[in-house]
């Protein structure tokens, strides 16, 4: 089954404790939060404790750490209640501790690789992760147009789990719509994550229903 996380990026910030009930009843698995530093990434959004209030509502956060040297916050961001902290490859000198930290503090652990990142650097923290996180657009903005080209990588990391038997979660993120999502699930996606599409969306719903049916008809 298809996993959808909505991205609080696009939620409507004077009432994110409604928001997040919202996609909660709807049908979210998780709630995608983005951390911006305005260093790894062109802008600033939210952090620690604002993640610590939506933790407290019913949807298990998906911490999205678009931040230099992530090593030095995983445990505060861990101790603030995410249940999944993703660090990005090209965040950090130290990928393979980074992801050992995330775990050690209780947490799954994801990599996300930018669009113009190659996947063969998951290869050698094979087993250290439970989630590749493939940015389909360069992080720090969300509404933007999908890169094609990194979708191909989907597919190519699906291959390195399975020859590894390895079943991470590969989550994709970047331009998801109703339209986009068929083909990311074709290509091994097993986790979606949806900003403007599915706050914009007339029904939430209904929108995460049809996204959740493109991963039925592939079983
Ligand atoms: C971008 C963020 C995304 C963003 C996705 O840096 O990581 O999670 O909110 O937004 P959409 O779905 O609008 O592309
Ligand atoms: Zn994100």
């Amino acid at each position: 089954m298809i996993k959808v996380a909505p991205s609080l990026l696009a939620a409507d910030f004077l009432n994110l404790g409604g928001e997040i009930e919202r996609v909660a009843r709807a049908g979210a698995d998780y709630l995608h939060f983005d951390v911006m530093d305005g260093r790894f990434v062109p802008n600033i959004s939210f952090g620690l404790p604002v993640l610590k209030a939506a933790a407290k509502k019913s949807l298990p956060v998906d911490a999205h750490l678009m931040i230099v040297e992530p090593e030095k916050y995983i445990d505060e961001f861990a101790k603030a209640g995410a249940k999944i902290i993703t660090v990005h490859a090209e965040a950090t000198a130290h990928l393979h501790r980074a992801l050992q930290q995330i775990r050690a503090a209780g947490c799954l652990a994801g990599v996300a690789l930018n669009p113009g990142t190659s996947p063969e650097c998951l290869r050698y923290v094979l087993g250290e992760f439970d989630l590749a996180l493939v940015m389909t657009v360069n992080p720090g903005f969300g509404g933007q147009k999908m890169i094609m080209p990194a979708v191909e990588k989907i597919a190519e990391i699906r291959g390195m789990l399975n020859r590894a038997r390895c079943d991470a979660i590969i989550e994709v993120d970047g331009g998801v719509n109703e339209q986009t999502a068929p083909m990311l699930v074709e290509r091994g996606a097993t986790m979606l994550v949806a900003g403007s599409a599915l706050f914009g969306a007339p029904d939430a719903q209904k929108f995460i229903e049809n996204v959740k049916r493109c991963g039925m008809k592939k079983m």
